[in-house]
């Protein structure tokens, strides 16, 4: 039976006297609101369990910057999922004789971390509705990172997705799920706790928000394009470059308040409904030299957002600009169609086909591993998305 508000597809054959007819009827259900994802009442058994599940991180092309009420994005934006970049969760409950708060120990990379505490309080809070068994069990929850401490790289999209997904895990084990609405469902709860986090559950890539080229978009959660993306785009390598591996220097929060009676705000939502029309149209036709010049455009135009802001910010450091121009003359050099593109701070995403993977990987070691703090810089590339670890 198709579930509450899910998408789902029925297919029924049937066969009428001697001549087989096939009949098949498209029973299409769409998930449009987030009503769809409370589900009806199960109860709460006295079990214990551990769930462990790792989700990657994600870079985006077209960004999403400047949000409205309950994390619903002001524009839409499409990111490449990572593959070594990740955060992987394990999450041990066991059920409780009080239900009427939240209670938890979490540790991060083998260390108990209170001051972590408040922000998974208030995940847990926003997603208590779509969540009842939330307050009815006791969670111990261990994280860490492939990635080193402190680098810079945003963790709040993995950490999210990946502790979005265990708890999905063990809703699935009071209730029926099925595949669609167990990631749609998990999608729809990292945004919750960090908005570009709905697009670190599924397989490279995904677009947040709605879009009127994409009939499956939503603001609610992720989704994967519904055509095969061209080969060029396989195995996408991202040499993330560590140019300043401090605290951020302004938080998303903050950043995304920004945008509201920003000047500019309008005309940059639209040019990303443009940017979006045109990536999908790059990863159709594989065009490299359309894909750098809106990944670019892109990360500039963030940037210009923060410059351009009241209050202003600069997030670039020297470094930041000393690599771009390099990598436009080893470009121009090489032909190589190598791009970059940033997140809000001062790291480098080197972005290039996997077939120049040498060529570029010695470029950096040689020409920009200078410009990172202690020459630090990750490799990773595009991946399929999360998973469960047995
Ligand atoms: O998910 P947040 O709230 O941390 O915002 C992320 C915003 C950017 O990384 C700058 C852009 C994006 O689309 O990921």
């Amino acid at each position: 039976m198709p579930q509450n508000g899910e998408f789902f597809v029925e297919l029924m054959f049937s066969e009428v006297s001697s001549r087989k007819c096939i009949f098949a009827f498209l029973i299409l259900v769409m998930i449009n609101s987030e009503k769809d994802f409370i589900p009806s009442s199960y109860d709460f058994p006295k079990v214990s369990g551990t769930v462990k599940w790792e989700a990657p991180s994600n870079i985006a092309l077209v960004k999403y910057w400047g949000k409205k009420e309950k994390q619903i994005p002001a524009n839409p934006s499409v990111s490449f999922t990572l593959s070594e970049s990740k955060t992987i969760t394990e999450v041990i409950f066991s059920r409780k004789e009080h239900t009427n708060s939240f209670s938890f120990d979490f540790s991060f990379e083998g260390q108990p971390k209170p001051d972590f505490h408040p922000k998974i309080e208030q995940f847990f809070h926003r997603i208590e509705l779509y969540l009842p068994f939330l307050k009815a069990y006791h969670f111990t929850i261990h994280s860490h990172n492939t990635f080193p401490h402190s680098s810079g790289i945003a963790s709040s999209a993995s950490a999210m997705a990946a502790l979005s997904l265990c708890l999905m895990d063990i809703e699935r084990k009071f209730t029926e799920i099925s595949d669609e609405l167990f990631y749609k469902k998990a999608s729809f709860l990292a945004r919750l706790g960090s908005g570009s986090a709905c697009r670190s559950i599924q397989g490279t890539p995904i677009v947040w928000g709605e879009h009127s080229a994409i009939a499956q978009s939503s603001d609610l959660y992720g989704v994967s394009l519904d055509f095969e993306i061209h080969e060029n785009f396989k195995n996408y390598q991202d040499t993330i470059l560590l140019v300043d591996v401090g605290q951020k220097q302004v938080s998303s929060t903050v950043g995304h308040d920004l945008m509201h009676n920003h000047p500019f705000a309008q005309k940059r939502f639209e040019q990303a409904h443009q940017n979006l029309s045109d990536i999908l149209e790059v990863f159709k036709s594989g065009d490299y030299q359309m894909f750098v010049n809106i990944v670019e455009g892109e990360a500039l135009t963030l940037h210009a957002m923060m410059m351009t802001s009241n209050p202003y910010f600069i997030l670039m450091k020297p470094n930041t600009l000393e690599i771009i121009n390099r990598i436009w003359k080893f470009r121009e050099l090489t032909k190589i169609p190598v791009c970059f593109t940033l997140d809000a701070g001062a790291n480098v995403h080197v972005l290039y086909p996997d077939n120049y993977k040498n060529e570029v990987l010695s470029f950096i070691k040689n020409e920009l591993a200078v410009f990172c703090h202690n020459g630090q810089f990750i490799t990773d590339q595009t991946g399929a998305g999360a998973h469960k670890i047995h």
